[in-house]
């Protein structure tokens, strides 16, 4: 196999990639660099070469864990996935000889899903994976960046049929989710507040916010605005505190609601007439399509904060698990 991109060869003449793994759950310290050798497409899979991939929020959750409740899922005494990222952009080098849909040198973004997997050289996902081909104008870094938020933010403003004239407050408007929450809203006729810190007013007016409020003057208003729309985009409100500022039969999406809160949401939604949206949004290839469409109109933006390279994950983790990024942290793997 000639490959230029790949970092050595073993002893046995393989040739290895490079890969971030975490064996056992713990402080961004866990993650270490190995090499492994390099994956070979099933026959409906494509292999790809990752050029970028992100840090998410939902990564140090899983590394730490945090909820502790991860580890019923994701392995009780250690990490069943050895290797985490869930999202990606590169070039498919190989694919399985079934494969119909894509060829060698196409440039991929997408998701593996909760097989995770991107925080390596190379990745073999089925072509039936939430995969699509980078338009010509986007960079491997926005095709990188696009589904987390993206995705998570148009899975629930479609549950809250947001329509024109719609008011949303989107609190955490800063952060991945919050980003594209701010320009889904908007496109969809809705008239946008968002709530981050005032050193963040400028970004989130620019992606069409029609007003900013920090978030110690609007959580402390004693008799504040009611809007359609409720949007906790970061887990940091009470439910309750929510309450306040949703109208009756209004729309209370919590994107990060903790499992506790997901039982209260059920109860209050029962009692009081609203709707409260939480638990795991559904990714679909649809809903990626749509905000490729979007982002070639120029109607979407992937807001990037800043990029580190492989080997330098132990301090993007830290970034992120600070919980203060805008937007999203890409991951420089392989050359373009
Ligand atoms: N339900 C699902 O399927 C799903 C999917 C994806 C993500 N999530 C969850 O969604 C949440 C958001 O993810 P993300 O990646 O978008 O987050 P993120 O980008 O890591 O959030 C960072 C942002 O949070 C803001 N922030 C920090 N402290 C805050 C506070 N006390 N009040 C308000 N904002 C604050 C920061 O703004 P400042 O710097 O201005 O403070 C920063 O812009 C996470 O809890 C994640 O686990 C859920």
């Amino acid at each position: 196999m000639t490959n230029l991109h790949c970092k050595s060869i073993s002893v046995i003449g393989v040739y290895l990639l490079r890969v971030i793994t975490n064996r056992k759950y713990g402080p961004p310290e866990v993650l270490k660099l190995e090499e492994w050798e390099i994956p070979i497409p099933k026959d409906d899979q494509i292999r790809v070469r990752i050029i970028k991939t992100a840090v998410n929020s939902g990564d140090w959750r899983l590394r730490k864990p945090d909820p502790k409740i991860v580890r019923l899922f994701f392995g009780i005494f250690k990490p069943r996935s050895v290797i985490l990222g869930i999202s990606f952009s590169g070039i498919v080098d190989q694919v399985g000889k079934n494969v119909s849909s894509y060829q060698v040198g196409d440039r991929v973004l997408g998701s593996p899903g909760m097989k995770l997997g991107t925080y390596a050289e190379y990745i073999c996902v089925s072509e039936k994976a939430i995969i699509t081909k980078l338009p010509e104008k986007m960079s491997f870094a926005e095709g990188a960046c696009i589904s987390f938020g993206g995705l998570t933010a148009l899975d629930f403003i479609k549950r809250c049929q947001i329509k024109t004239n719609d008011s949303i407050v989107v609190y955490g408007a800063s952060s991945s989710v919050g980003t594209a929450t701010i320009q889904l809203a908007k496109h969809f006729g809705a008239h946008v507040t968002a709530v981050c810190s005032k050193g963040n007013f400028d970004l989130v007016k620019s992606i069409g916010a029609n007003e900013a409020y920090d978030y110690e003057f609007f959580l402390s208003q004693t008799n504040p605005k009611q809007y359609d729309v409720v949007f906790e985009c970061v887990g940091k409100t009470e439910i309750e505190s929510n309450l306040a500022f949703l109208k009756k039969g209004g729309n209370l999406v919590l994107v990060g609601a903790t499992f506790r809160q997901m039982w209260d949401a059920l109860w209050i939604s029962i009692f009081k007439r609203i709707k409260i949206h939480v638990g795991p949004i559904k990714e679909t290839i649809e809903n990626l399509n749509f905000l490729i469409t979007l982002a070639n109109l120029g109607k979407y933006k992937v807001v990037i904060d800043r990029s580190y390279a492989l080997d330098a994950m132990v301090e993007a983790h830290r970034y992120v698990e600070a919980g203060h990024k805008k937007g999203n942290v890409v991951i420089d793997v392989t050359q373009e």
